[in-house]
């Protein structure tokens, strides 16, 4: 606060102005907010707390960047367009900000760009790193931090891993971040797919078709094989029995033998892929060594397999469970409550919750089998008991794609009815539209692996097209690489998440328009204009740029890109409110356009050493701010390339 302090002093402001709940040492809006609260609060007579809340931003930069919505201070009787004029003509000679400017019963604000650049910038080189983010967001009363389980990526074992869980991946690792920034302690959690008489199938198959050393290589893709492979075989079972019984059924009736076709039926029934699967799983549910065995092999190469193409989208989990690993236990207690509190039925030997009752559109729901076993939704169930058990959590968060909107609906509704509403009161379904005709080069995808692949080498081509360039970069393999990830990302978080949208290679992989390469570019620019600012003056190198003078940055495009900078908070804390990425993306290509503007116009080298530095200044700012937006994101931006 010292520094501030004093800075606000050198503009003629005797303290900071705070008002309750604000982070003047964090967020540059706070200031101006606060400021103009108590010069309007002098003037007008409102209490601060109402005026307060009534500042906002402008959608029109010629309004401001502030406003005050005269009608909202909810003063009776009178005139308020003349109001609004009156406060205008009342209000102070301050040091920072302009004569108010009056719309219709709107007061509009500016900023005064010279208190914005000798605020912001030093502001933006202390904070650093952590600019824009505020931890006391996530506090409790109690000072401790509040906490969130999300629910991403959440893919099926030898299943594809399709859009819905790319989707999944992206924009939970970008929440994860978010509430991180904000003070939330996040347990990243992988709910896999990983339970059923599917396995069954899957352990049977590997009799078949597996191969020890396929699996350890390559365990996603070879268990995948196996698994469309033996499907098919257990498909091709059932149309023959399906067939051979209307052939029985006829042979009957014109009195044909039909011992043999019985038989043969009865072999299928009792010796085919489905009863093989059956009994197998049975064994996987009865903690059969063997069953378990096998299973939990699968389960933990392909999960190594999973966490490495992760680490290349960087995220990391903290815990991979699955359905396999919700408690029997957790299950029957669940529906034990449900009986309890009427809340589910019988109906013809099965489990029920008929949730018609309620809403239409929710239907009915089977919680269990008429053979007793548990479903996909029971599951759910007994995963947020055991959710809340463990973490004791303030939100718990599943990010799933919107076609799985009736299922999240279901199971909120069922706990409400449950009278566990201190979980369902805190859960939330992140949805999402679908991604349309993504594929790889070499025909539909399949495996995250394989697009991010070829995302990779598109890149890697783009980069080759300028060889001088090119053969700069270090590691071309990794930085195309890189670059290639950030291109399917910036897609994917590009426009609101319940869009769907197509998956475009050329588009994507473009340095023109808003594409994940064009953020790099302009990072990277960014890293290359520092780097040729020290080259030309090796005594740059040492600058402590929080205490250089700034005086000189006045031109129409510093004060520009300096207004952008300084809504980073308030964006941020935006983003929080929207949970949507695009709100971050749309910032930081609007500030982007901005540092790209600014180039022809404030060069670093070849002006007096006083604007270089100054200027220089700016651009590491906006350097700093960008990677900020960019890692939130969970891209990794790149220095060169
Ligand atoms: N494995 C599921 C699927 O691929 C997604 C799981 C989402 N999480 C949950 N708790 N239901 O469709």
């Amino acid at each position: 606060m010292e520094e501030l302090t004093k800075t606000l002093k050198g503009l003629g402001l005797e303290s900071v102005p705070q008002e309750p709940n604000t982070y003047p040492e964090l967020n540059p809006f706070d200031i101006y907010r606060s400021h103009i609260t108590e010069l309007l609060a002098e003037v007008s007579g409102v209490d601060k707390k109402i005026i307060y809340p009534t500042l906002a931003w402008t959608a029109k930069p010629e309004n401001g960047d502030l406003q005050l919505a005269v009608p909202a201070l909810r003063l009776k009787g009178k005139d308020l367009k003349a109001y609004a004029q009156e406060l205008a003509d009342k209000f102070p000679e301050s040091p920072l900000v302009k004569k108010p400017v009056v719309t219709g019963t709107f007061v509009g604000f500016f900023f005064k760009p010279e208190s914005l650049t000798s605020i912001v910038l030093p502001l933006i080189f202390k904070a650093g790193k952590s600019y824009g983010f505020n931890n006391s967001f996530g506090l409790k009363e109690d000072g401790s931090k509040k906490k969130m389980v999300i629910d991403f990526s959440s893919p099926n074992i030898a299943k594809p891993f399709h859009a819905g869980h790319l989707r999944s991946t992206i924009i939970g690792g970008f929440l994860s971040n978010l509430y991180e920034g904000m003070g939330w302690e996040v347990v990243r959690m992988n709910y896999l797919g990983d339970w059923g008489k599917q396995y069954g199938v899957l352990a049977i198959g590997f009799d078949y078709f597996g191969n020890e050393e396929e699996l350890v290589k390559n365990p996603i893709g070879h268990l995948y094989d196996i698994y469309v492979k033996v499907s098919n075989i257990q498909k091709d079972e059932a149309d023959k029995v399906k067939a051979l019984k209307a052939e029985v059924a006829k042979d009957k009736e014109e009195g044909k033998d039909v011992s043999a076709k019985e038989a043969e039926i009865t072999k299928i029934e009792t010796e085919g892929i489905d009863e093989k699967a059956r009994q197998y799983f049975k064994g996987m549910v009865d903690g059969e060594p063997k069953a378990i065995g096998i299973w939990k092999r699968f389960r933990e190469l392909s999960i190594e397999k999973y966490k490495q193409t992760y680490a290349r989208l960087n995220i990391h989990y903290d815990v991979y469970s699955g359905e396999s690993q919700i408690k029997d236990e957790s299950m029957d207690l669940g529906v034990k409550v449900m009986w309890e509190k009427k809340v589910c039925e019988d109906s013809e030997g099965a489990v029920i919750v008929d949730l018609t009752k309620h809403s239409k559109k929710l239907g009915k729901a089977v919680i269990k089998k008429k053979d007793g076993t548990s479903l996909y939704l029971t599951r759910d169930v007994g995963a947020a008991y055991e959710r809340m058990q463990t973490y004791h959590p303030d939100k718990l968060m599943y990010v799933v794609a919107s076609q799985q909107d009736l299922h999240l609906a279901q199971l909120f509704k069922i706990e409400e009815l449950m009278g566990w509403k201190d979980i369902s009161s805190i859960s939330q379904h992140i949805n999402f539209g679908m991604v349309l005709g993504m594929s790889t080069r070499k025909g539909t995808a399949k495996f995250l692996d394989d697009i991010l692949r070829d995302v990779g080498e598109k890149m890697h081509e783009v980069m080759r097209g300028n060889q001088a360039k090119y053969e700069q970069v270090e590691d071309p393999e990794k930085t195309s690489d890189t670059l290639g990830i950030s291109a399917v990302m910036v897609q994917d978080m590009k426009g609101k998440r319940i869009n769907n949208y197509n998956f475009d290679m050329d588009r994507m992989t473009s340095f023109e328009g808003d594409t994940g390469p064009y953020l790099q570019y302009a990072h990277a620019r960014l890293c290359s204009i520092y780097r040729k600012a020290i080259d030309a003056d090796p005594s740059l190198e040492k600058t402590d740029f929080a205490t250089v003078d700034l005086s000189e940055l006045q031109e129409p495009h510093a004060v520009d890109l300096i207004r952008q900078l300084a809504s980073w908070p308030d964006t941020f804390l935006n983003t929080f409110k929207t949970q949507e990425p695009t709100t971050v993306l749309t910032y930081l290509f609007k500030m982007s356009h901005a540092v790209s503007a600014s180039y022809d116009h404030l060069q670093v080298v070849g002006s007096d050493k006083k604007v270089n530095v100054a200027r220089l200044a700016l651009y590491v700012a906006a350097r700093q701010v960008l990677n900020n937006g960019m890692r939130i994101l969970g891209l990794s931006p790149v220095e060169r390339m």
